[in-house]
């Protein structure tokens, strides 16, 4: 009988078909390779429409910016890409997303394989109300794998936290700073080895030390995995990005380009108007 390992993994294997600030990376220097793309995406929610009609082709290794007004569609958008929409009743997706040229609302593409390589990092720091290292062995063993203590160490370092926590692994994941609480969700997301992870405005809680932290670790994150982060400060997107995608009302990607481009000189009037905070 397979184990739910096996099975995990060949669900893995199913789906699996087929800047500016970044001064010394050579990242750069690699030709893009598409792992994710939207075309004609719809989203509804009931009657009312989220997303209309969104192209985009997010590049391997890079730090790819989602910016835009409150409403724009930016949260709906990160939860398309690993089916966290699908927790929502009346949510509806129309048009493709592929991870990997698998569209991931194709019939045989198993939700919790595809969160195991798209992980995700909410607004708010979420460790659950367990010790620091059931926080991380959580990632895991909720994709039924056993985690090792190396397991552990590996995510905690992976994430900055290692040096801060690791003599108190046992204690309360909630008893830890708003940053170091962020690091750890970091640090859950990262245990199970995927290769997206998402972040929803990870910062926009926590002070500036903190942010600047967090900060220099999507910097280190993005040599072993892509990263599609939600920002509402323009600094950040500028300092941290590759890429930048600007949302409008209406649920409209009216551009998407290198950060340097976007920033600096702006195709459309609206996306000048917005990042020089005229509104928004
Ligand atoms: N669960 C839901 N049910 C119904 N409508 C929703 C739901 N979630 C979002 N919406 C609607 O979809 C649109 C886009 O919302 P979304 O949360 O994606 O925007 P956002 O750009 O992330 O905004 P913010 O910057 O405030 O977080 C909004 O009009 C919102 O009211
Ligand atoms: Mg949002």
């Amino acid at each position: 009988m397979p184990t739910q390992e096996t099975e995990t993994q060949q669900a893995d294997d199913q789906l699996i078909t087929t800047d500016i600030q970044h001064a010394e990376s050579t990242r750069r220097e690699q030709p893009d390779q598409t792992v994710l793309e939207a075309r004609d995406l719809d989203v509804f929610y009931g009657e009312d429409q989220a997303l209309r009609s969104v192209d985009i082709e997010i590049p391997e290794h890079k730090v790819t910016a989602i910016i835009g007004p409150s409403g724009c569609g930016k949260s709906t958008f990160l939860r398309c890409i690993n089916r966290m929409n699908d927790m929502i009743d009346v949510c509806r997706v129309q048009g493709e997303l592929t991870f990997r040229s698998k569209n991931v609302y194709d019939e045989d593409v198993d939700p919790v394989a595809l969160r195991r390589k798209i992980g995700q990092v909410f607004q708010k720091p979420n460790p659950f109300p367990k010790s620091i290292r059931d926080n991380v062995t959580y990632g895991l063993e909720v994709q039924g794998k056993s985690a090792t203590d190396d397991d552990v160490e590996r995510a905690l370092r992976g994430a900055a936290l290692w040096d801060e926590v690791k003599d108190q692994l046992d204690s309360s994941g909630l008893d830890l700073s708003g940053g170091q609480q962020q690091r750890l969700c970091i640090a859950r997301a990262i245990a199970p080895d995927p290769e997206v992870i998402l972040m929803d405005e990870p910062t926009s809680g926590l002070d500036p030390v903190a942010a600047s932290k967090i900060e220099d670790l999507i910097d280190e994150l993005v040599e072993d995995y892509t990263v599609v982060i939600v920002t509402h400060n323009m600094q950040q997107a500028a300092r941290i990005s590759d890429k930048t995608a600007v949302f409008l009302t209406g649920g409209n990607l009216v551009e998407f380009d290198d950060t340097a481009s976007v920033f600096e000189d702006p195709e459309d009037d609206r996306v000048e108007d917005y990042i020089t905070g005229k509104f928004g």
